[in-house]
């Protein structure tokens, strides 16, 4: 079955009908109006969201179908102990889609082995975050005509930020995609990434710790908040948390096409004074978004049939354990581990892709 756990769960021909079709959807929406009748989207968010699960909704609700759902697990059955597996295949029987967020890494992924019915990640804690980027994707294309053939810059929080892994991984298949990642050192993009995603996919990564280093090369500025809730201190919080700040004085030094990007909320990082800018995209972004998510559910249903790249090759095996504290099968022993070998040999974690070791 196809489910969007991960970005590249999609080919690029998928994504990129993916984008067109949403485009088509902004472009006429009537003539989809009814396409979802009778259909229901269950979401399950066990973690506070407001844009994306409204976005889901409302994307749902354009395309004439139904939601049910909960978006706050102290109210679902979790509070009474049962497992995010045993959640998703229960909802799976009331819904034709599910879309899931969840603070555990691998959540998402541990949903889609028990679901019936397709699976959509809706962020899961530093992970990924596929359907952002689906919508990072669209605005692009909408703003600057293409998705290829780009310097990007990642400004902010690239350690603890889903949206920026998910983004990278996705356009890292475009040619001539580079990027700019700026950032103070105690949240630049972990090493592992870096290596597994960047060097060995052979992608152009330069790294800055300012704005006005890389602002004139830029044909998009992604801008992230600190991921205040994923830092193990308040004091490490306290340390960058106003780190960057977006202002029209760096605006200035920009190219006159350039796209400031942003997955909201925003705190301190873009000062208000660039909305009136034309190159401030991110509230043009967050209407996007809910096309391509129109466009990502119709996609879905209709390639059913079709298999998932992140859950091929999987085995089990019960000396090997994963290494992220913050995955769900560390977090909830009851979840199968399951295994990938890499390319290089390397083993990996299915739920969530950190390292395997070995349990003695
Ligand atoms: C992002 C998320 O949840 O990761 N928000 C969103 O989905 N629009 C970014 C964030 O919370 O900073």
């Amino acid at each position: 079955m196809k489910h969007l756990i991960d970005p590249t769960d999609l080919t690029r021909a998928e994504t990129d009908e993916i984008v067109a079709l949403g485009e088509a959807m902004y472009a006429n929406p009537a003539a989809y109006a009814e396409t979802m009748r009778h259909k229901k989207l269950g979401t399950l968010f066990y973690e506070p969201s407001t844009r994306t699960r409204l976005s889901f909704t409302a994307a749902m609700m354009e395309l004439g179908g139904n939601v049910l759902g909960f978006a706050d697990a102290t109210n679902a059955s979790v509070a009474k102990g049962e497992s995010v597996g045993d959640t998703a295949r229960v909802i799976s029987c009331f819904a034709d889609i599910l879309a899931i967020r969840h603070p555990l890494e691998g959540a998402p992924f541990e949903a889609s082995m028990t679901s019936l019915v397709p699976v959509i990640n809706a962020g899961d804690g530093s992970h990924n975050h596929p359907t952002q980027t689906l919508t990072d994707l669209i605005t692009i294309q909408k703003e600057l005509g293409r998705l290829d053939h780009l310097t990007v810059g990642c400004c902010g929080d690239l350690r603890y930020g889903r949206t920026v892994h998910s983004l990278i991984k996705a356009m890292a298949r475009y040619e001539g995609v580079r990027f700019v990642l700026i950032s103070p050192e105690e949240l630049r993009l972990p090493e592992d990434f870096r290596r597994e995603v960047c060097e060995k996919g052979g992608i152009a990564c330069r790294e800055v710790t300012s704005i006005e280093e890389a602002i004139s090369d830029l044909d998009v500025l992604y801008m992230t908040r600190v991921q205040k809730e994923r830092f193990p201190s308040q004091e490490e919080y306290e340390r960058v948390k106003d780190c960057f700040v977006l202002d029209a004085a760096k605006m200035a030094l920009a190219k006159e096409r350039m796209a400031v990007l942003h997955p909201l909320p925003r705190v301190n990082e873009i000062a208000v004074e660039v909305d009136a800018d034309p190159r401030a995209a991110y509230f043009r972004q967050v209407e996007y978004g809910k096309f391509v998510r129109m466009a990502l559910i119709t996609k879905l249903l209709e390639w059913k049939e079709r298999d998932t790249p992140s859950q091929r090759g999987l085995f089990s095996d019960a000396a090997l354990r994963c290494t992220n504290p913050k995955c769900i099968t560390n977090a909830d022993p009851r979840t199968p581990r399951r295994f990938r070998r890499q390319p290089d040999g390397t083993l990996v974690c299915a739920c969530c892709d950190a390292k395997a070791a070995s349990l003695k």
